[in-house]
């Protein structure tokens, strides 16, 4: 039997597991090699997410895995498509369908993301292609004077426009409003502005229909800004998190799952860990990081060949203290 939306939400914020997100446009990917001085080439961009992807027992740790336009069509080194590969070791594929952010209006400061005119024909085609989720990045920013509500309103009815859309071709929307961390917020405005957010999001959801069982909410955890001089205390970020989530998100959603937003590894497990640790909510809580899980790993490899299964290691030790502060077990060992 085909699995419905609704079955493949559950599956993707299964116990003990959570997502990575490895859907890096090329121009991120070069950025990435950058960081760790290797030829930005997509060849170096291609070896990256094979190496990731050819790690050994994935599914033990990850339930998806969302891939970028490029990478849905390429093949691992050994010859299988990176799609069969991944549901071969029972990961879900997934597919970012936003084309990136463009000005909500001439000169204005905050943004939209494009893509729903040719979002169906290229939903279609991802499904053929293995995919049986998909993501959509919004963007909202934090200064004294923004988030507009324009911006939130405009944002929330493009999300919900792509979610009818990808449910329609039977496959679970992920919806990504990611609220930035860059800024001098505090804490309390971070908590603010994501309850506004998510409140107009899901009033907006509802107006279109969307089956709310077969969706993922992707989110960014309250912060204070990452330049507003304050330390990050996992229990207050935590208590802000979930207190924004409780009031904003319904509770027939089927999961929620965490963003890294430019933390540092060890923080985004930090602050996920003290997360679970205030118990078990209404929605199952996971995450689907990309640059908390890639970034040791990128270290530990730097292009080398000879490098590779200790690099691959390196990311098995992320994904299991990942798993650990899902569960709100980690400890920092
Ligand atoms: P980070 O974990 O690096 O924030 O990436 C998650 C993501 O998918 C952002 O769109």
């Amino acid at each position: 039997m085909v699995p419905t939306p609704q079955d493949i939400a559950q599956a993707l914020v299964a116990p003990h597991k959570g997502i990575l997100a490895a859907d890096e446009s090329a121009t991120t990917m070069r950025k990435r090699l950058a960081s760790i001085s290797v030829a930005e080439t997509p060849e170096n961009g291609h070896r990256f997410r094979d190496l990731l992807f050819t790690t050994p027992n994935l599914g033990t740790h990850l339930s998806g895995v969302i891939l970028y336009d490029e990478t849905i069509r390429q093949n691992a080194s050994t010859g299988i498509p990176f799609t069969k590969l991944l549901a071969d070791a029972g990961v879900i594929p997934g597919i970012k369908v936003d084309l990136g952010l463009v000005p909500l209006y001439t000169g204005s400061l905050e943004e939209v993301s494009r893509g729903l005119d040719t979002l169906d024909a290229r939903l279609a085609e991802y499904y053929e292609l293995g995919a049986r989720f998909t993501k959509w990045r919004s963007v909202i920013r934090i200064t004294d004077t923004l988030p507009t509500e324009a911006s939130l309103v405009a944002n929330a009815h493009v999300l919900a426009q792509y979610a009818v859309a990808v449910q329609a071709r039977g496959m679970v929307p992920m919806v990504e409003p990611e609220v930035l961390f860059d800024g001098t917020h505090t804490l309390e405005q971070s908590r603010e502005v994501i309850t506004r957010t998510l409140t107009i999001l899901f009033d907006t959801l509802k107006a279109y229909q969307v089956d709310l069982r077969a969706l993922i909410l992707k989110t960014s955890m309250a912060l204070p800004g990452k330049e507003s001089g304050t330390a990050l205390v996992p229990a207050d970020i935590a208590a802000a998190t979930v207190a924004a989530l409780t009031q904003a998100v319904p509770a027939e959603v089927a999961g929620i799952v965490f963003l890294s937003g430019g933390q540092t590894p060890e923080q985004a497990t930090q602050n996920l860990n003290a997360i679970a640790q205030l118990g078990t909510q209404v929605w199952p809580i996971t995450f689907s990081y990309s640059r908390a899980l890639e970034e040791p790993v990128l270290q530990a490899w730097k292009g080398d060949d000879a490098a590779g299964e200790s690099a691959q290691a390196v990311f098995i030790k992320s994904l299991t203290d990942t798993v650990s502060a899902r569960n709100g077990t980690y400890t920092g060992e």
